[in-house]
């Protein structure tokens, strides 16, 4: 079964908490938190702060998309009880191995982001480490950005990787996810979907997550 991480970047940030509670209830898996330095991607966010006082409410777990230098940093500050994946881009990590590895010691899982211009070629060496890989179908920075068509293949070839035995990680894509394409991302072998604009932007926000949920199914 596909799973939803609704990414709280798109939410409205004055009804954070509430959002963030009614995506949960309403069958959200994970709660995508973005996170963006201003270097990294052009663009800047929240920090784990904000993703802290998350913590009191009844939330999904967290999927920590860090779109930042230096993630071996501050992945730290962002493990919680709720953190179940803290994932970095393959393009930040001069030594992607061990960023990977310092995740884990963590004691969370760890997950390595490609960008749209970064083939599937390039993480042949750490998929047997990885419990999660995200394939950006947009250019990371922004939310509401359109779809780019190349995570099609870059999913199946993913997909194709892990049933020759390449690894055991989960396959997740991130920007531009809509009703319109969940499906078809599903068939091509997507396990786990993020959606910003989509499920924050609708008119009836609990409608939308189910309605991405059957999508999915
Ligand atoms: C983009 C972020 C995405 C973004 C998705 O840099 O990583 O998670 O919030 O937003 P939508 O679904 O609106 O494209
Ligand atoms: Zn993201």
């Amino acid at each position: 079964m596909g799973k939803l991480a609704p990414s709280i970047l798109a939410a409205d940030f004055a009804q954070l908490g509430q959002q963030c509670e009614l995506v949960t209830s309403s069958g959200a898996d994970y709660l995508h938190i973005d996170v963006m330095d201003g270097h990294f991607v052009p663009n800047i966010s929240f920090g784990a702060a904000v993703m802290k006082s998350l913590n009191r409410l009844q939330t999904a777990p967290y999927d920590v998309h860090l779109m930042i230098e230096d993630p071996d940093r501050y992945a730290a500050d962002f493990v919680t009880d709720k953190t179940e994946y803290i994932v970095v881009h393959q393009e930040a990590c001069r030594h992607l191995h061990r960023s990977i590895q310092n995740i884990k010691a963590l004691g969370v899982k760890a997950g390595v982001a490609i960008n749209p211009a970064t083939p599937v070629a390039v993480l042949e060496e750490i998929l047997r480490d990885v419990d999660l890989v995200l394939v950006m179908s947009v250019n990371p920075g922004f939310g509401g950005q359109k779809f780019i068509d190349n995570a099609y293949g870059k999913i199946r070839r993913l997909k194709e990787l892990r049933e020759q035995g390449a690894g055991q990680y989960v396959i997740e894509v991130d920007g531009g996810v809509t009703a319109k394409n969940a499906a078809a991302l599903r068939e091509a072998g997507c396990d786990l979907f993020v959606a910003g604009s989509e499920v924050f932007r609708a008119e009836d926000i609990p409608a939308k997550v189910r309605e991405l949920k059957a999508l999915i199914g």
